[in-house]
């Protein structure tokens, strides 16, 4: 297996144009993605993809924001003089199918040469569909670029190789290890989210946090309740979080082992998978947390006042507090949709439960958890 070579002290911060833009970057398998963080920058980024040579670019996005980023982005792209086509589908965790992947490939044949690349621009969506589809298009020949427009994808799905889609059963059945050649993220196009898609994000910056850094997770509850970010304070939270993730991904590029990365995730994506959606990913996430707190405790890893202090940091960020129209039987759903889990093994499903503020999770499989836990730990979300 290859080590993660994360050169922490090459974060270095580069005017270009006047422009202050700060760099980091990650490994995998050996191949560098740097990382690049702005504001108003997305005009550069035709330049930035230039240096990659690419004959031809498909720019992949959502059809909520063809218009506004997608659009202007392939202008950028083509005012370098390399011919560009853009492709979309419907916005929805519903579209992360093996279907709208494989439509998308369909669409680039006969226009994306092996000496082309793909553009993702968008949200977690977005980009997992994307560097999907540039992974299997004539075999990991495309080179793949992300530009995450929201803030979720931002800190966290654009960092790191993995791509994935929905199966019938599971969230990320199937997917590929495809790192792009470089993150691109303009902060400035965050500022078009709603209140909701920002604090969705959030979500995943609290888990670093409540794992991690506990002075992050102070800085985290003092922003503003109406999710009304300033420039300053939007930076601070991506650049924090990332570094955090960066952190995790030492010695685990795979993204497989690192228990902080997959803190309340276990019943989070099956509370958003058979909430057919209807919550977002940060919203389930932070209903798995408080779930998985209860659990810990109920094991005697996590003591009744931390369990206390979960529940009041979501309460206090505004997230959902129970969730919606929790019927036996979605909860029945919930519990045998852990057997599609995609990092179950011979011994269950795996938990990663919080025992102390500021320490990783401990990863605790089904094996050795009384299966009327599970049960009684959703009751208290529900
Ligand atoms: N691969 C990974 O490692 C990884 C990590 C974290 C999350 N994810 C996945 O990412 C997905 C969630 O990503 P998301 O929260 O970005 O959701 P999303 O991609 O659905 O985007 C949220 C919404 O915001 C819109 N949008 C995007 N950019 C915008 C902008 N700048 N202004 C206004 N609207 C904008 C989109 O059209 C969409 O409707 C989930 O499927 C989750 O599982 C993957
Ligand atoms: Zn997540």
């Amino acid at each position: 297996m290859a080590k993660l070579f994360y050169c922490k002290g090459a974060i270095r911060i580069i005017r270009k144009n006047g422009v202050p833009l700060t760099t980091k970057n990650f490994c995998f398998e050996g191949k560098e993605t740097d990382i690049i963080i702005g504001w108003g920058i997305l005009k550069n980024i035709g330049e930035k993809i230039a240096e990659h040579n690419p004959y031809r670019i498909v720019v992949v996005t959502d059809a909520n924001i063809r218009k506004t980023y997608g659009e202007f982005v392939k202008r950028q792209i083509e005012s370098q003089g390399i011919e560009c086509m853009l492709v979309d589908f419907h916005p929805g965790e519903a579209q992360k199918a093996r279907e709208v992947k494989d439509r998308i490939l369909n669409e680039m044949l006969g226009f994306a040469t092996a000496d082309s690349g793909v553009v993702a621009v968008g949200g977690g969506i977005v980009l997992d569909v994307a560097g999907y589809a540039a992974c299997e298009y004539f075999r990991e020949k495309l080179k793949f670029f992300a530009v995450p427009t929201t803030l979720m994808a931002a800190h966290d799905a654009a960092i790191g190789a993995k791509n994935a889609v929905n199966s019938r059963f599971a969230k990320h059945s199937f997917g590929v290890y495809y790192p792009p050649k470089f993150v691109f993220i303009d902060a400035e196009t965050i500022m078009s989210l709603n209140q909701r898609e920002i604090r969705n994000g959030l979500m995943e910056s609290i888990k670093h946090a409540m794992a991690q850094d506990i002075g992050f997770l102070e800085y985290l509850l003092s922003l503003p309740s109406d999710m009304k970010l300033s420039k300053e304070e939007l930076l601070e939270v991506i650049n924090r979080t990332i570094d955090l993730k960066l952190e995790c991904m030492k010695g685990d590029e795979y993204e497989m082992f690192n228990p902080v990365l997959h803190l309340g995730h276990t019943l989070g994506h099956q509370i958003e998978f058979h909430s057919n959606f209807l919550l977002t990913h940060g919203e389930a996430l932070s209903l798995g947390i408080r779930a998985e707190a209860v659990l810990a405790n109920k094991l005697g890893m996590l003591s009744s006042e931390d369990v206390a202090r979960v529940f009041s940091i979501f309460k206090r960020i505004g997230a959902p507090s129970k969730i919606p129209n929790a019927s036996d039987e979605f909860l029945d759903k919930v519990i045998e949709g852990l057997k599609y889990d995609n990092k179950r093994t011979r011994r269950g499903t795996p938990f990663f439960l919080l025992k102390e503020f500021g320490i990783p999770p401990i990863t605790v499989y089904e094996d050795s958890i009384p299966k009327e836990y599970i049960l009684q730990c959703l009751k208290s979300i529900s």
